[in-house]
């Protein structure tokens, strides 16, 4: 697996787009540093994981979270269409990164948001999307037909867990977490008619994203103090990485929105 990342050269909290970031709660640079490059590293000693690299750009200090670049599906980049102005300037960057290494670029159309792997997890064979909150509905349906697969759309209700991969985490084997208090009814009942066992985690291991994990077969990465997920993942064998990304919450985001899954086979090599 090849995971794409950015290092955090201009990550700060410059502006308000989630209840998490807040200017006067500043990040402390050096130690979101040292909390990326723990993480940079952890995946390839750990696990047969290569990273490649996106250049950080000054003025897109959310450029770090790669998961909303947007999708890479075989050898199709579809570019996010960011809800807020403040992140747009990020989609020409990682087009950029797609297009020289051979992909078939797509974009939605402009007023159709989407943002991104943040917003759509495979699991198993099936797509499960978020909207709402940042994502558009509609967005998902575009997305299915590119990626010629079916995409079950889960309205996000609160603002607090406004991506999916914030409160939702397919596992793989039919297991996943999720944060129930964060769809509506009818995404719970999609949830509970596609999964068989769905484990939910508890408000304050929530909020520390435990649902924001990366998930490497038998083995998840995740932020520390979530000992009750831990205690539950190991005991379904589930070995446990856990490795501190506070500087990162403050921005609303955690270890999975950190990396981008892309295939590891280029493109242009079949
Ligand atoms: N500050 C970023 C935003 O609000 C954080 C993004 C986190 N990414 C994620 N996939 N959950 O857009």
């Amino acid at each position: 697996m090849q995971l794409l990342m950015c290092p955090p050269l201009f990550y700060g909290i410059e502006y308000e787009i989630n209840p998490w970031m807040s200017r006067s709660r500043q990040s402390d640079t050096q130690l979101a540093q040292e909390q990326w490059k723990r993480l940079y590293r952890l995946l390839p000693d750990q696990f047969a994981i290569e990273i490649a690299l996106v250049e950080p750009r000054q003025g897109l200090p959310d450029m770090v979270f790669t998961a909303n670049a947007g999708l890479v599906w075989k050898n199709k980049f579809i570019a996010s269409n960011f809800r807020h102005e403040v992140r747009r300037g990020e989609t020409a960057s990682f087009q950029n990164w797609f297009e020289v290494r051979g992909y078939e670029i797509f974009h939605l159309p402009e007023e159709n948001f989407f943002e991104g792997e943040g917003d759509l997890l495979l699991c198993e064979d099936l797509f499960f999307a978020g909207y709402h909150i940042r994502s558009d509905v509609i967005s998902h349906q575009k997305v299915a037909e590119i990626v010629e697969r079916e995409i079950l759309s889960l309205e996000l209700t609160n603002e607090w867990f406004y991506h999916l991969d914030t409160c939702f985490c397919p596992l793989g084997n039919g297991l996943a977490l999720f944060y129930p208090a964060a769809f509506d009814a009818y995404a719970l009942k999609v949830l509970e008619n596609n999964i068989e066992t769905l484990i939910p985690v508890p408000e304050g291991e929530a909020r520390r994203f435990a649902c924001n994990a990366i998930v490497v077969e038998k083995n998840v990465v995740m932020n520390d103090g979530c000992p009750e997920i831990r205690e539950r993942l190991k005991s379904l064998g589930f070995s446990v990485f856990e490795t501190p990304l506070g500087e990162f919450i403050k921005a609303g985001g955690s270890a999975k929105c950190l990396v981008l899954k892309v295939p590891h086979e280029k493109p242009d090599q079949g």
